[in-house]
């Protein structure tokens, strides 16, 4: 048995300047997930809450999860087993490799299991988890990136903290939510906390055919009669790839996940100088960089207030940094 607490404090919401925004008329606030704790930052803490509590509840003695050798997922949840301490075992993608991110898992003590490319493709086969309950009894099983329901429900947090701030802005209302979208766990779990106030746009960080739109449809089903259709859309466009009436996704994937290429590094040098706040180049940069697409073709409409999560994730980017002083 373990016990969890949440450790996090609010994230703080802080207005960005930059001049495409000023030349359109737009404001931009920004959600500092990346700062609620140093390990356990960005979405991670919210989509892993619930899931742990049901960890907890079932008696186990740690978690059993999957992701690659980049995972902020894994790296979160290595990080909250030390500090709570609780067991933790992860299911590789691929093959060995010491990674930042990998070194950083096996110091926080956890278990790893390389699974191959096809051992981690079957992740998706109905008896997948049946041979590692078996192995590990007493650790509870936790979805890819912290996903389904679960997930999503611990992200409504997100909505209520930004909320409790919008006065130290001078901000009586907002009109959309911004965020990249990996799984759609955390968008989903925005738009049931908005219940159809607000607008939530996913920029997607993963090209569609990954199934963004399925997973976000398969946890708001459930809940579809109480989420009215946001009335007021700020975004005017034909070119989003979906629409429910309260959310949107953009494709914000620069031709597949964790591509890179100069126009986005260049992008993101010069907001990171020009703001101070850290992004990294496979969420949160492209999730900007897809935002100011939209305002500068006029997609946004003028006087639009918007909140811009910061998703995390910047542990990861130390492979970039590593790859660029190389260069
Ligand atoms: C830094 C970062 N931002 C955004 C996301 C996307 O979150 P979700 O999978 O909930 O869409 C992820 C992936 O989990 C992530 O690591």
């Amino acid at each position: 048995m373990f016990a969890v607490t949440s450790p996090m404090p609010p994230a703080p919401l802080q207005r960005l300047h930059f001049d495409w925004l000023q030349s359109a008329g737009v404001q931009l606030a920004i959600l500092r997930l990346d700062l609620v704790d140093p390990l356990i930052s960005g979405n991670k803490w919210f989509k892993l809450k619930h899931h742990l509590e049901a960890a907890e509840r079932a008696g186990a003695r740690g978690v059993i999860s999957l992701g690659g050798a980049h995972s902020n997922h894994l790296h979160a949840l290595a990080a909250a087993g030390k500090r709570f301490g609780f067991a933790t075992l992860g299911l590789m993608r691929g093959h060995a490799v010491e990674t930042p991110t990998v070194l950083d898992l096996q110091a926080f003590g956890m278990e790893l299991h390389w699974l191959g490319y096809a051992g981690y493709r079957a992740r998706h086969a109905a008896d997948f988890w049946d041979l590692w309950r078996e192995r590990y009894p007493h650790l509870f099983p936790v979805p890819e990136g912290g996903g389904g329901l679960d997930g999503a429900l611990g992200c409504a947090d997100i909505v209520h903290q930004a909320r409790s701030q919008l006065g130290q802005l001078d901000w009586q209302d907002y009109d959309a939510c911004w965020l990249a979208c990996g799984t759609g766990t955390t968008l989903a779990g925005l738009v049931l906390a908005e219940a159809g106030q607000h607008e939530v746009i996913g920029a997607m960080a993963v090209p569609a055919h990954h199934g963004v739109e399925r997973n976000i449809q398969a946890i708001l089903e459930p809940f579809a009669s109480k989420l009215a259709p946001t009335s007021a859309m700020s975004f005017r466009t034909d070119e989003v790839l979906s629409s429910t009436g309260n959310y949107r996704l953009v494709d914000a994937s620069r031709g597949g996940f964790a591509k890179t290429d100069s126009a986005l590094l260049d992008f993101m040098a010069h907001h990171e100088a020009e703001s101070a706040v850290p992004f990294e180049p496979l969420y949160t940069a492209k999730a900007l960089m897809v935002l100011r697409e939209a305002v500068e073709a006029g997609q946004i409409a003028e006087g639009t207030r918007l909140i811009f999560l910061h998703t995390g994730g910047l542990q990861g980017r130390r492979t970039f940094d590593l790859a660029s002083a190389r260069r």
